[in-house]
């Protein structure tokens, strides 16, 4: 028997790293699992990897009208919804010079406004046992470099797990963060694959446990959330981060 047998699951930004890998996960536990991202190409490609009812679905994360119509499409396929993951995420680091309003706007709206409306627009279809999990990251606790306007508007994210919670709670829907440290996925692929062996030796220095993170260590921990294994664990941030959000270093 599979931890989420029977259940329908969201995952956007699901065609690569993190997103993928939970995919998988839940799919392995007996979960029908639909996947977003922008690339077509990318979805059929994670499509070709993963074993199990899957529904690819082309959306934008930063979009509020295509959240809404991503509600709507799954409205019309599935009777209900029992796990959200919002995944999907604007990575965008720079130094204040750098940062336009339009930079800003975008990064604000994928990270915090967008997955909002989505689930509000998701309301009616969540099960009355339903688990929302919010991806967050480890700069919403502690300064990095170039992070300030991602930091932020991950705390904002995270900060939803709270108040959604007391929203929420009386329909069966428990909210929760999920927040990782820096994990092995494609998020620094296009920096180059010599910037990207620099970022992750100088981080390996910084994490307590002195590694990057899988991003099968997080999936596993999504799976946890995901499950009714979690039913008393709401309104929190789990944390999956080799230590560096917390610890000194
Ligand atoms: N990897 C890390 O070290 C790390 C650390 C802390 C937190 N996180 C968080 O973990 C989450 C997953 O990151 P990852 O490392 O797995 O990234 P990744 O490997 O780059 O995968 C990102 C996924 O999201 C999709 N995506 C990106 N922007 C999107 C948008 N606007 N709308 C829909 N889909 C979008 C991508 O597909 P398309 O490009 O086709 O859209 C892809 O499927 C993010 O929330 C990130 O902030 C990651």
């Amino acid at each position: 028997m599979g931890r989420l047998d029977g259940k329908h699951a969201l995952i956007t930004g699901g065609s690569s790293g993190i997103g993928l890998e939970t995919a998988r996960q839940f799919l392995a536990e007996g979960a029908t699992v639909a996947i977003t991202g922008r690339s077509q190409e990318k979805l059929d490609e994670a499509a070709r990897q993963l074993e199990g009812p899957l529904l690819p679905i082309v959306s934008d994360a930063g979009d509020v009208p295509g959240q809404v119509a991503l509600a709507a499409r799954l409205q019309a396929e599935w009777p209900k919804l029992d796990i959200l993951m919002s995944n999907a995420a604007d990575v965008t680091h720079l130094p204040i010079e750098k940062w336009t309003e339009e930079a800003f706007d975008g990064i604000v709206a994928t990270n915090l406004k967008a997955p909002f409306f989505l689930i509000k627009s998701l309301l009616p279809l969540f099960s009355q046992q339903s688990s929302v999990i919010l991806v967050g990251s480890v700069s919403a606790f502690v300064g990095h470099e170039n992070a300030t306007v991602y930091g932020a508007a991950k705390a904002g994210l995270l900060s939803y797990a709270r108040g959604l919670t007391y929203e929420l709670k009386d329909r069966g829907i428990r909210v929760n963060g999920l927040s990782p440290g820096p994990t092995l996925t494609d998020v620094f692929k296009p920096l180059g694959a010599e910037a990207q062996a620099a970022i992750y030796d100088d981080l390996r220095k910084v994490v307590p446990l002195h590694r990057i993170g899988t991003a099968i260590e997080v999936a596993k921990a999504a799976v946890y959330l995901a499950s009714d294994e979690s039913a008393y664990t709401v309104g929190t941030v789990l944390r999956v981060d080799g230590g560096i959000g917390e610890l000194a270093y």
